[in-house]
């Protein structure tokens, strides 16, 4: 009888379900995808109805669920925390009341409601970070591993480093609430005039335009760094704990200002901000991976939590040592950890042996849903879209290659959906790396945002280290890794360049691929290969072959402030509603020339209104 774990995350950020069946992970989505509000942090209802149903099960048929943390000890935080500051924290305390008494101290009705009242098995409730930990270690090629998780704040811990051997993770070391190098992140995303929990990632990108000079008063004044990479904030300049902001009064006065308002223009000083904070996060992370080297002696890292997801981080890690090879899980976030607490269910709680394998077992992170050749036909006929059908995948890539080398826009919506933030070539949108325009036509045309970050790269991984300095065949499928652009690639910069401000830089070509080439010259890179997606590699390659380049631009499907699509009915309608040229759904091809249907700028801004800004 074969052993199906359903994992659960959910109420935080980014609620999601994953499926492991005997160890394998069968599938694996966030809700947000399916409800289309993006991060939504509601019971995951739909993801958990979408696992049930790829792997043919009912819920009575499940062995065991699991969530990832432990929502009774994260409310003794709570009241702990409330207690400090009483009764300045009362405000805050009162907020997230309802959602506690509603929802996450009955968890387990919540959980059985989900599954139709037909689960009559255990629920167990794994630890935050040892779900975190195993997201980061189980799907990993390694079988031994050091571990080091770092987030905003789980039941308590923030950050923690730990051990991962064949079936077992084991946790050795923690930093507690509320000193957390995810939470400063979050602060300065709060600020600059971000959103907490979704805008971490403008930060980082912002942060190249800056120059670090306030990285001496965030350590002087805010974060003691230990040289073991421990390190505890002074909670002075904080408002997290007690109130509706992240950061206090004396932070502003201490920085000279009060927080940026949204959307309003930015300027030098939300720039070195950036560059100060990232310096700083990754001094941290460093200091962090060279003491848990000392202490493990292991060769191998492995990383998961939000700030994990700072693939800026994660490229200077890996370039500048100690450890020899690193893997983070793609879901770094929450989301993972539904299904971190389903293979901790498998590998430690019911002892199974967790064999070796050496490539990961993550699937290429492609764990959500798939649509069939005649789904994808209903969806064209009932909008009376014309499309054609291309007899074979390489007649498909031929033609899409040709498209791109002609400067056409392509949505590209292949196979099952890729489980975490990216799009890794399933739901992407592509473009020519070579164009000196595409950068701005993809933002204001297709995203609908004028962004200071430039788009991702997807390359030929046996090409990677012509284009960027990176190892020969060096992995970076999840795009989780920020490299160099090769300096032989580079281009001079010329007069204008010095007087250009903040986003006017971004328009000066940096080198022969200008779309995806950042300010510092840095680019965040996917690698492409034929095992994990033979498809895109077959595109690319073809692309190579009539232009010399093997790289390509891979942004999400999806407009601004839109969760990515996730079946062809969201991607024809993305498609309808911005300038891309062409739509590829598995073999079916459909151009936007050939429509008689078009939208008007009103459907437009309709279309973009219903997605909150984030
Ligand atoms: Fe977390």
């Amino acid at each position: 009888m074969p052993t199906p774990i359903l994992g659960i995350s959910a109420f935080y950020h980014d609620s999601a379900a994953a499926l492991v069946v005997d160890g394998d992970v069968v599938a694996a989505a966030q809700e947000e995808r399916f409800t289309r509000v993006k991060h939504d942090d509601s019971f995951p209802q739909r993801a958990i109805d979408f696992c049930l149903a790829q792997a043919r099960l009912t819920p009575d048929e499940l062995s065991y669920v699991t969530f990832y943390d432990k929502p009774v000890r994260k409310f003794e935080r709570l009241l702990e925390t409330y207690l400090a500051f009483v009764p300045s924290g009362y405000k805050s305390f009162r907020e997230a009341m309802p959602l506690w008494l509603k929802h996450k101290l009955y968890l387990p009705r919540e959980i059985r409601r989900g599954l139709k009242e037909r689960y009559k098995g255990r629920i167990v409730f794994a630890d935050h970070h040892e779900s975190h930990a195993a997201s980061a270690f189980f799907p990993s090629p390694f079988d031994e591993a050091a571990i080091v998780t770092f987030d905003g704040v789980g039941e308590w811990s923030t950050t923690c480093w730990g051990i991962g051997r064949d079936n077992t993770v084991e946790l050795k070391e923690e930093i507690r609430f509320p000193h957390s190098l995810g939470l400063l992140y979050s602060a300065f995303t709060y600020y600059t005039g971000f959103k907490v929990n979704s805008g971490e990632y403008k930060v980082m990108g912002l942060a190249p335009y800056g120059k670090p000079v306030y990285k001496d008063l965030i350590f002087e004044k805010l974060l003691d760094l230990k040289e073991d990479g421990s390190y505890r904030l002074d909670m002075s300049y904080f408002n997290y704990c007690q109130g509706l902001t992240m950061t206090s009064p004396r932070f502003h006065e201490l920085f000279g200002a009060p927080p940026r308002r949204p959307e309003s223009l930015l300027t030098q000083r939300e720039m070195d901000l950036a560059a100060s904070l990232q310096a700083v996060t990754e001094e941290v992370m460093l200091r962090t991976a060279a003491y848990v080297h000392r202490k493990t002696g292991l060769r191998k890292l492995v990383m998961a939590g939000g700030v994990a997801l700072n693939c800026v981080g994660n490229g200077r890690l890996l370039r500048e040592g100690p450890f020899e090879d690193i893997w983070v899980q793609p879901a770094a976030g929450d989301a993972g950890g539904a299904l971190g607490a389903a293979l901790l269910v498998w590998h430690q709680l019911l002892e199974n042996p967790r064999e070796s394998t050496g490539s990961d077992r993550q699937k290429g992170s492609f764990l959500g849903p798939e649509f069939s050749q005649e789904e994808v036909l209903q969806v064209l006929a009932s909008e009376g879209t014309s499309y054609h059908i291309c007899a074979s995948d390489e007649e498909l890539c031929n033609e899409v290659a040709e498209l791109l080398a002609n400067q056409k826009v392509v949505g590209w919506f292949q196979g099952r959906m890729e489980f975490g933030p990216r799009a890794l070539g399933a739901r992407s949108i592509l473009g020519d790396a070579r164009s000196e325009t595409m950068q701005s036509t993809m933002n204001l045309k297709i995203k609908f945002r004028e962004s200071f970050r430039p788009f991702a790269p997807i390359v030929l991984r046996e090409r990677v280290d012509e284009y960027f300095e990176m190892r020969p065949y060096e992995d970076s499928p999840y795009m989780l890794l920020v490299a160099p652009v090769r300096q032989e690639l580079r281009l001079p910069l010329g007069e204008d360049y010095d007087h250009a401000f903040g986003i006017e830089k971004l328009n000066h070509p940096r080198s022969i691929i200008p779309a995806v080439t950042h300010i510092d010259y840095s680019a965040r890179v996917q690698t492409v290969d034929e095992d994990r997606h033979p498809l895109l590699h077959m595109l690319l390659e073809r692309f190579y072959q009539k232009t010399g380049c093997p790289v390509l631009i891979n942004t999400s499907f999806n407009v601004r402030s839109e969760p990515i699509v996730c079946t062809p009915a969201d991607a024809h309608r993305c498609y309808l509603m911005t300038d891309i040229d062409a739509l590829v759904l598995g073999r079916v091809i459909s151009f936007k020339n050939e429509q008689r249907h078009t939208v008007n700028q009103q459907q437009r801004e309709e279309h973009l209104a219903q997605f909150q800004l984030d």
